[in-house]
This record gives C-alpha cells, structure tokens and sequence, in this order.
C-alpha cells in the first residue's frame, strides 16, 4: 500500500510534510501580499511626524506593549467597547507593529482623543491620580527626560531609505519640530493620534 511505504520511510514522511504545509502557507501569504487592503495605507495614514515617532520609540521602550494590545478584533464585543476594527493598512509606517497580545489594561488602538493632554500627563506620571483603582506603574521620568533632536533626525532618514514617505523638509526638520520637547509630550503626542484616521469615519 502505498501509505504503509510513507509511513515507514521517515525522509520521504518529511518531504511530503514540508511540501504539504507549503501548498498550505502560501495559499494564505500570497493572497495577503497582493491585496491592497494590507499593503497600501489605509486613507489618511501618513508616516508618524518626529514627535509622535519619537513618543512610539518611548512605548516600545518602556514596554507598554506588555499590557496593552493595540489591535481591535472585528467582534461586537470589541468594536461596542472600543471603536472600529483594525485594518492592516493603518499599520504600514509601524516598525516593528504593537499589536501585542496581552491584555492587562485596555486596548489603546484607538485612545486617540479619548482623553484630554491633560488627563494623560497626570496619568502617566502616576496613573492612580486619575484612576485609583489601577495598577498601571506610573512612569515620571518621562516628564523631565529631554527627546533628543540630532536622533530623530537620523531616524526620520533611516526611514525615509526603507521607503517611508518623508519629504526631504520633514526630515531636515525633525530636529526643529521636537526642540524643546519632553518623553512626555511626545508620548501623549503618540497617543493622542493613536487610531484617530479611521474611527473619523
Ligand atoms: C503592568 C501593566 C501596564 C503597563 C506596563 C502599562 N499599562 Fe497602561 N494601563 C494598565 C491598566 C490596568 C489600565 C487601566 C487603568 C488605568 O486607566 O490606569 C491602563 C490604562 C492605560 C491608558 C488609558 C486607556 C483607556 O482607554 O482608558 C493609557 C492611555 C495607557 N494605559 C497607556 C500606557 C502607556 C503609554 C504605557 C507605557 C509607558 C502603559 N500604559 C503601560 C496597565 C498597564
């Protein structure tokens, strides 16, 4: 029978296995890598300004992804709670993507414009002034923490060769447009942002 031969040659087993799972895979890749829908932007999304880029390189530092996805699911229950569904194209210009995938506080794909600038400055630096029962960590360094210009120029570039859509002005003036600025106000500047393109609609 030829199924006992493939049961009983090991390498021949492996080879079908690999060859299986292939047909498998790129049945789901290919599909995803030609549809507009996960490659081209979703309307509206532009490359991250310095400062908000700047706020998302302190996110991904400080470990936010830890307890908060930033990825709605199209369920009822998420879409009611939170706002629209995530689509692919809203995540283009993230390197690497926050989706995460643990949930200790919300969701934050779309807390843009939830709050006030306000509210999230007293919340980061010590987020039971405004919500006493939470057990998020307060994070008050950001406050004092200067961003650092001469690096978010270097950053906008590096982008802009992997093919992010800076203009040359953009990038000569990242430097100039988060002068000045702290962790924090680029962090809520993030924020802020966070979503906003599609739940307009
Ligand atoms: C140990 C887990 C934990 C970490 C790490 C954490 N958070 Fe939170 N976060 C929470 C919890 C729990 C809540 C809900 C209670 C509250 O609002 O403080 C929350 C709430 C929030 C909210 C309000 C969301 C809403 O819709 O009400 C924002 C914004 C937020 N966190 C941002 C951040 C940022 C930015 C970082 C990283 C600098 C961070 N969090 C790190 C647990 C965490």
């Amino acid at each position: 029978m030829k199924h006992e031969k493939i049961e009983k040659n090991i390498n021949l087993m492996m080879v079908l296995i690999v060859v299986a799972i292939s047909i498998g895979g790129l049945i789901e890749i290919i599909p995803l890598m030609l549809s507009s829908d996960a490659t081209e932007p979703y309307e509206g999304i532009t490359p991250y300004p310095a400062l908000q880029l700047a706020g998302r390189d302190i996110y991904v530092r400080e470990g936010c992804y830890v307890c908060h996805s930033q990825q709605i699911r199209p369920f009822r229950s998420e879409t009611e709670r939170y706002g629209p569904y995530s689509v692919a194209g809203e995540f283009v210009y993230d390197r690497p993507f926050q989706f995460g995938s643990k949930r200790t506080g919300p969701d934050l794909a779309r807390v843009g414009k939830r709050y006030s600038d306000d509210w999230h400055r007293i919340h980061m630096v010590n987020p039971r002034d405004v919500v006493p029962e939470s057990n998020m960590p307060g994070y008050p360094w950001l406050a004092t923490a200067e961003v650092d210009g001469d690096l978010m120029s270097r950053k906008l570039r590096a982008l802009q060769i992997l093919g992010d859509p800076y203009t040359d002005e953009e990038v000569a003036g990242a430097a100039a447009a988060v002068a000045g600025k702290t962790e924090l106000d680029a962090l809520v500047a993030y924020l802020q942002n966070l979503g906003t393109v599609r739940s307009a609609r």
